[in-house]
């Protein structure tokens, strides 16, 4: 399933970037967001808890909504894939990690450097000062404690702009890489699907690894179909063997 190139390709690799979304998490019981029964926007209006005027018109709908998924987050465990990717880093000379999850599951499966696209769903930001500060624990409306605006959600809404150094590091690891792996996402949501094409400009080789192929499938190097908690454990196995 996994072809002996891609083991090659891997293992001479100088950078390796992934880019991971919401099926990378799926198998610890977090749901994904697009898929049509499960995902999390078929059952709630992500333009009712997911934008600056969703916030500014119903601040306690969208805080309750953020408690639910802290909540959620808080009762799963990383899984194989999480950290199948924690040891793929140890083998290679230089790997970026990019994520566009808000669960914090990467980090917790012990990756040490995770560049947070979309932010983390464990802090919080000052809605007027943009400042991100720790996550608080009260069921009330929570306010910055320097300023006294609101406090919002730390993670990226609709509409928004992705935290600059984040946004710096993910594209120049793009840019930089020789293999770039897109893995339980479904390629859609920009700019973060921008990054396999800025990959695909330096000529690295394109991987995807999701049990649905997505719609740009078909134009990368290789489409491991599968789940992440499957095929990435089963691909470092290989690595290692491939070294032994
Ligand atoms: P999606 O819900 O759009 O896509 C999840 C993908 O994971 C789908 O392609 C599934 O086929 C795949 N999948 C499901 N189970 C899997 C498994 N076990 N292993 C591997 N893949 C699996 O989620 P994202 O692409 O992450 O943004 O969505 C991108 C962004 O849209 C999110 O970060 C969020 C959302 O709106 C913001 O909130 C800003």
């Amino acid at each position: 399933m996994i072809p002996d190139e891609l083991i090659e390709a891997v293992g001479n690799a100088r950078h390796v970037t992934v880019l991971t979304g919401a099926g990378v998490s799926a198998e610890s019981g977090v749901p994904t967001f697009r898929e049509a029964q499960s995902g999390l926007w078929a059952r709630y209006d992500p333009m009712e808890l997911a934008t600056p005027e969703a916030f500014a018109a119903n601040p306690r709908l969208v805080w309750d909504w953020y408690r639910f998924r802290r909540e959620l987050v808080l009762g799963v465990e990383p899984n194989p894939g999480h950290r199948a990717l924690v040891e793929l880093e140890s083998l290679l000379p230089e790997f970026t990690l990019v994520t566009q999850n808000v669960d914090g599951l990467h980090a917790r499966a012990g990756s040490r450097d995770v560049v947070e696209f979309h932010g983390n769903l464990f802090t919080d930001r000052c809605f007027a000062e943009d400042k991100v500060v720790a996550g608080q624990e009260s069921t009330q409306l929570p306010f910055c404690p320097d300023c006294g605006a609101p406090l919002r959600p730390g993670v990226v809404w609709f509409g928004e702009s992705i935290p600059e150094a984040a946004r710096d590091r993910a594209f120049a690891a793009a840019r930089d890489c020789d293999v770039f792996f897109s893995i339980g996402t479904s390629s859609l949501v920009y700019p973060a699907a921008g990054l396999v094409e800025v990959a695909r400009d330096a000529e690295a080789t394109l991987v995807e690894i999701n049990p649905e192929p997505t719609e740009i499938a078909q134009t990368l190097h290789y489409a491991l179909a599968g789940a992440s908690g499957e095929v990435l454990p089963a691909l470092v196995k290989r690595l290692k063997d491939h070294r032994s």
